[in-house]
């Protein structure tokens, strides 16, 4: 999908994604991986999935508030989709075709590791609508935050807990994904190992188990070894 075709080809950016399950760091990583790379000298652009555009943030809102009851699956994955594409437009490319590195937390990996398994609606149907809404965009490099099933999803309540009790609430707000109970969270998590045994150029699985500070190298290394970044000076 070229929007920018006056840009030189030679001065594209990179589009890289981050995936793992609720509550593996992966907005920290994010932060920290941002920061390195400016340090490097390289421009960096941090977003997100659902949202990263104001129609984006809209439905994000509607797909993760738990006041949104009865959400059919079909309807989870169109929506997702709506996110994506609007982003990929607004965002995405933009970003890239100006030279810049897109740094995604979440891309179509998580529709397929959420709604094609965790939901059940298997990975054909999510490729397919990858292919006709977002033209079969592809990361140049995907990392997976991968842990066990038992610490990511406690941490991802824990966070929550917190966020509401600084909120000056008392009841827990877990998004309608962390209502989800452990069938569900394997079923996710044995979803995203199959795409990383599946793309094995693309993405490379890293440990989450730990301290930020250890995950980050790993990242840091596996980022500047792939696209042979070293400081701009
Ligand atoms: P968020 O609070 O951003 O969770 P996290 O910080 O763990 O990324 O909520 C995003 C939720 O949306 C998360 O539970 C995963 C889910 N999701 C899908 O189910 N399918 C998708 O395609 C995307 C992008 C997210």
């Amino acid at each position: 999908m070229l929007y920018y075709p006056l840009v030189s080809l030679a001065h594209r950016g990179k589009f890289i994604t981050f995936e793992g399950l609720d509550g593996t760091g992966k907005s920290t990583q994010i932060q920290k991986l941002a920061k390195a790379l400016r340090a490097l000298g390289q421009s960096v652009v941090v977003t997100r999935e659902p949202g990263g555009t104001g129609t984006g943030e809209k439905i994000r809102h509607v797909i993760l508030d738990s006041a949104t009851t009865e959400l059919s699956p079909m309807a989870e994955m169109a929506l997702m989709f709506a996110s994506r594409a609007q982003h990929i437009r607004e965002v995405i490319e933009p970003g890239v075709a100006q030279g810049k590195i897109v740094l995604c937390d979440r891309f179509t990996d998580s529709t397929e590791a959420y709604q094609g398994s965790g939901r059940k609606l298997g990975n054909k149907a999510v490729l397919e609508l990858h292919r006709i809404l977002c033209g079969d965009l592809q990361p140049d490099l995907t990392i997976l935050l991968d842990s066990d099933l038992a610490t990511s999803v406690e941490r991802a309540r824990r966070r929550n807990v917190a966020k509401t009790a600084k909120a000056g609430r008392v009841h827990k707000d877990e998004n309608r994904f962390e209502q989800e109970n452990r069938a569900f969270f394997g079923r996710v998590r044995n979803g995203y190992l199959a795409i990383a045994r599946r793309e094995t150029g693309r993405v490379v699985v890293v440990d989450a188990r730990g301290t930020p500070s250890q995950t980050h190298a790993t990242i840091l290394e596996v980022v500047k070894q792939k696209f042979r970044l070293n400081s701009k000076g």
